[in-house]
């Protein structure tokens, strides 16, 4: 199966109105050089930069997202996002389960697969992120933590689904720390996380990217895009840096 890689940047925290009117600029004057957009493309900007992205990039092949959504559908959650109000500013993407949302603001596995299940109903696709800790790996539990992560959503979803999800494997010791997993290290994960998808459709897990996150640059993307199973990546600091993201596209 031939998988279009996805990048995908995730601006976390960060930026500014004039920033981002900048970064998108020259993304988009970066990548109207490249003869062919070789991959998906897309940012992940704070809420309140929604409407700026849609208006920048509505007549562009770059596809804009959210990093989070509220399991609710409405009401009283004051703070809280609904997958509909992402609707309003035409996301194509939502990110669900960052390690950042995991560990800073304790989202459980549940929480995670009911968000996903929110942005599958909205016709948004979920970024459904999983990855271990340094002590997990460190005890063997690379696995059964991805696994636990990923199985919490599939056992919620319809197997049908499977094809509107996006999974990104982001383990934690490697976010914004500079250091890597190896190509064969992520590729064994990715494959450890396609055989989980498998066992909920076969045949559409062939079909479902699945995302490398965690210090990508574009010195490192070529080798752990080349891998089988590594179908693009969520990118955190080079995302923030038009010449790096573009680096990374032009890596895919
Ligand atoms: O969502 C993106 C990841 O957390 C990776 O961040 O590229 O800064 O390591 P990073």
């Amino acid at each position: 199966e031939q998988r279009r890689p996805l990048i995908a940047g995730n601006w976390k925290m960060n930026g500014s109105l004039a920033s981002n009117h900048v970064l998108l600029s020259e993304i988009q004057s970066g990548l109207s050089e490249l003869s062919a957009a070789p991959c998906d493309i897309a940012v992940c900007v704070p809420f309140p930069y929604l409407a700026q992205a849609q208006s920048a990039l509505q007549s562009t092949s770059i596809a804009w997202g959210a990093q989070d959504v509220s399991v609710h559908e409405g009401g009283a959650y004051t703070s809280e996002v609904s997958s509909s109000m992402l609707l309003d500013f035409a996301c194509r993407y939502g990110i669900v389960g960052h390690s950042e949302r995991r560990t800073y603001h304790s989202e459980s596995d549940i929480s995670v697969a009911q968000k996903t299940l929110r942005l599958i109903a909205a016709g948004i696709t979920p970024i459904v992120c999983v990855g271990e800790t340094l002590q997990e790996r460190k005890g063997g539990l690379t696995e059964q933590t991805v696994a636990r992560q990923l199985n919490a959503v599939l056992a919620q979803i319809d197997g049908a689904s499977l094809d509107k999800i996006v999974v990104a494997y982001e383990p934690v010791w490697a976010i914004g720390t500079g250091i890597t997993a190896t190509p064969e290290m992520a590729q064994q994960v990715h494959a450890f996380l396609r055989a989980q998808l498998a066992q909920a459709n076969s045949v559409l897990a062939e079909k479902v990217q699945i995302l490398y996150g965690g210090s990508m640059k574009p010195d490192n993307a070529a080798s752990l895009l080349a891998m089988k199973d590594i179908d693009g990546g969520l990118i955190g600091g080079a995302a923030l840096k038009a010449g790096d993201f573009l680096g990374i596209v032009a890596a895919a």
